[in-house]
Order: C-alpha cells, then sequence, then structure tokens
C-alpha cells in the first residue's frame, strides 16, 4: 500500500487510487476544496516534496497555465499510485474560512484526460 507522507503532519498508509486530497482530508488534515475537486479553485493546492505523479490531467494544466501557476499540483487532480511526500498549502485553519468545500467524489472529476507532467 502506498505511504502518503504530509509534511508536519506524519505518513500515512492509503489505498493505491485513492484521490490525494481525499487521502490527506482522510487522515486529520483540513485541506481545502472549495469548488468540490473539480480543477476550478486551486484550493487543494500541495507542494511536491518526493514522488511527484510524472502525469496530470489536462484539467489541472489547463488551471495552472491559467492561473500562471508553476511548482504546485491540485491534490484534487492527483491520484496516489506510490509513495509522496507533500505539502500542504492551505488549510480551513491557515485560512479562517468557514468551510473547507463540498467534499470532492471519489474519482477525479471532471473525467480524467492524462497528458504528461511536461506537457
Ligand atoms: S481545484 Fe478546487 S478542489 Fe482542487
Amino acid at each position: 500500500m502506498p505511504k502518503v507522507t504530509v509534511e508536519g503532519y506524519g505518513t500515512f498508509d492509503v489505498q493505491e487510487g485513492t484521490r490525494l486530497v481525499r487521502a490527506i482530508e482522510k487522515n486529520g488534515i483540513d485541506i481545502l476544496h472549495r469548488c468540490g475537486g473539480h480543477a476550478h479553485c486551486t484550493t487543494c493546492r500541495v507542494e511536491f516534496l518526493e514522488g511527484e505523479p510524472q502525469r496530470r490531467t489536462a484539467a489541472e494544466r489547463d488551471k495552472l497555465k491559467e492561473k500562471g501557476e508553476s511548482g504546485i499540483r491540485l491534490s484534487c487532480q492527483c491520484l496516489v499510485e506510490h509513495d509522496m511526500t507533500v505539502r500542504v498549502l492551505n488549510t480551513l485553519q491557515s485560512t479562517g474560512l468557514d468551510s473547507p468545500g463540498d467534499t470532492p467524489e471519489d474519482h477525479i472529476t471532471p473525467e480524467p484526460e492524462w497528458v504528461p507532467l511536461s506537457e
């Protein structure tokens, strides 16, 4: 079973194929996902310290390009398929918002079209 390490929180066994945002939240970290996991809001952003997936969804690519962001990933668009270490950048506590957002579905939304990370 892959291990997900979240900086400052710990290391967790995660069922392979779990959406990263769900894995993080299930292990007690109040990560934001304000758009409900649809690659719209970017509040689920994480920084990979190790094990960054080498593919991403076209929705993630397009949103990060639109926002001019680099060096971060959208955890709602990543699957846990191997060991990884991440830094969570937005939590409910750190932002003072009243809600993390609607719970993302178990599967990636929108339907993923996978592209290489370099694209
Ligand atoms: S982009 Fe909104 S939850 Fe991931």
